[in-house]
């Protein structure tokens, strides 16, 4: 073992430490659910899952999975296109198509992968690919992979600046293709892309839009069908990324939903999905089963609605400005990163598990808590995490 490289580490972690900066993991020892027992804490309410409908521990989703294990075995064993494609996937990517309104879709085991493998896949050298300023970190790499391997030209608007993301396109007219890349609610912020503009705008501009809906899929629109239903366009975005690892279901996986032609295209050529094994078929199998418990319970969608508007007014009427929005993340700016973990660890005491962001997730001052509501809370649960936010906030001297 070379003991200079691990005495480097455990230097830059005690940098991290003394600076108040490390992340700790919390291990829990009960499902994803609205509380949850937390090693060394007991019960905890959870205010920082992207459980949001509460289908991780959902019994037709868990049965699913459970059924699967039985029909097919642990694994695939293989990448897609040796021998991992199983008939889960083909039910599951037809069902995952018909809800966010394209005709086709393609699995990942992971959004990261789906996002990944994307760019280089229908991007090359002579064509423009533009990104929002804050968009996920997974677009973010696949966007410099793809100019890294196929020298495409990038550019970077900022953030829902749309007369900057024209300005852009107008200076890359040239671009044998133009790719617009946003996310659909950007993670950290709680807002909404906006959307119709963009696709006038990619209309205007002989573009196509890229939107990973990872938060918004089970959790925008009436129906919850994401960012197109939200504001009446669904059938309109040119592709869709998403997760399977938040409203749906929670377990793992992703996906790309846009036309068979695509996602064929994917089939040859994006790298995970031709050098990594398929998702494993109790994965597939519960996130089908999340998508036809969602589709037959849009009531469980409306539910998540109502609780957002309840928490945002809540904790505004406690004293605090969080960031506006319509999405179930609320997020409070603390500032400095040390503040929000340190208020992050006090929550805890009080018996709430809500995860402190600084940066680099965040830009510098502007580390916040990110709280997240969840369907699975009870009205009881969002009272008890507003007390609790304030008597801390009130302690630390964010609030008066
Ligand atoms: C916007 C967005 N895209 C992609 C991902 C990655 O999702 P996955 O966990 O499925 O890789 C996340 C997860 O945090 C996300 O928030």
């Amino acid at each position: 073992m070379n003991q200079n490289f691990v005495t480097q580490l455990q230097s830059g972690l005690a940098d991290l430490q003394s600076k108040g900066t490390l992340k700790k993991l919390n291990h829990l020892a009960s499902p994803q659910s609205a509380r949850v027992t937390m090693e060394g804490h007991g019960e905890v309410l959870i205010l920082s899952s992207n459980n949001y409908l509460g289908l991780c521990e959902q019994l037709e989703v868990v049965n699913a999975g459970i059924q699967a294990l039985h029909d097919f075995g642990a694994g695939t064993a293989s990448v897609r296109f040796i021998c991992g494609t199983f008939t889960v996937h083909r039910a599951l990517e037809q069902a995952l198509a018909r809800f966010v309104g394209t005709p086709a879709s393609m699995s990942f085991v992971s959004a990261w992968n789906a996002n990944e493998g994307l760019t280089a896949s229908i991007a090359e050298e002579g064509d423009f690919v533009i990104s929002d300023a804050l968009n996920h970190a997974s677009i973010i790499d696949s966007i410099r992979l793809a100019k890294a391997m196929n020298r495409c030209t990038t550019g970077v608007y900022k953030h829902s600046d749309l007369d900057d993301l024209v300005e852009k396109l107008r200076a890359n007219a040239g671009a044998r293709r133009r790719i617009i890349w946003t996310d659909g609610v950007f993670s950290m912020e709680g807002s909404v892309a906006k959307l119709p503009q963009i696709l006038q705008i990619a209309r205007d501009h002989d573009a196509i839009v890229v939107m990973d809906d990872s938060h918004a899929t089970g959790v925008l629109g009436a129906t919850g069908r994401g960012t197109a239903e939200h504001f009446g366009v669904v059938g309109e975005v040119d592709i869709i990324t998403s997760t399977l690892g938040k409203a749906l279901g929670g377990a793992a996986g992703g996906f790309v939903a846009g036309p068979a032609a695509l996602c064929e295209t994917l089939t040859q050529k994006s790298r995970p999905q031709l050098f990594s094994n398929a998702l494993p078929p109790t994965v597939a199998a519960s996130a089908l089963a999340a998508v036809e418990y969602i589709e037959a319970h849009p009531e469980r969608v409306a539910t998540l609605r109502e609780h957002t508007l309840y928490f945002r007014a809540a904790i505004r009427e406690a004293g605090f400005n969080p960031l506006d929005g319509d999405t179930p993340i609320v997020p409070i700016i603390i500032g400095e990163t040390a503040d929000a973990i340190r208020m992050s660890e006090l929550l805890l005491e009080e018996g709430i598990f809500v995860t402190g962001f600084g940066f680099p997730v965040v830009p510098q001052g502007t580390a916040r808590l990110r709280c997240q509501i969840s369907a699975a809370h009870s009205r009881d649960d969002l009272d008890f995490a507003v007390r609790a936010i304030r008597k801390v906030g009130l302690a630390a001297g964010v609030i008066r």
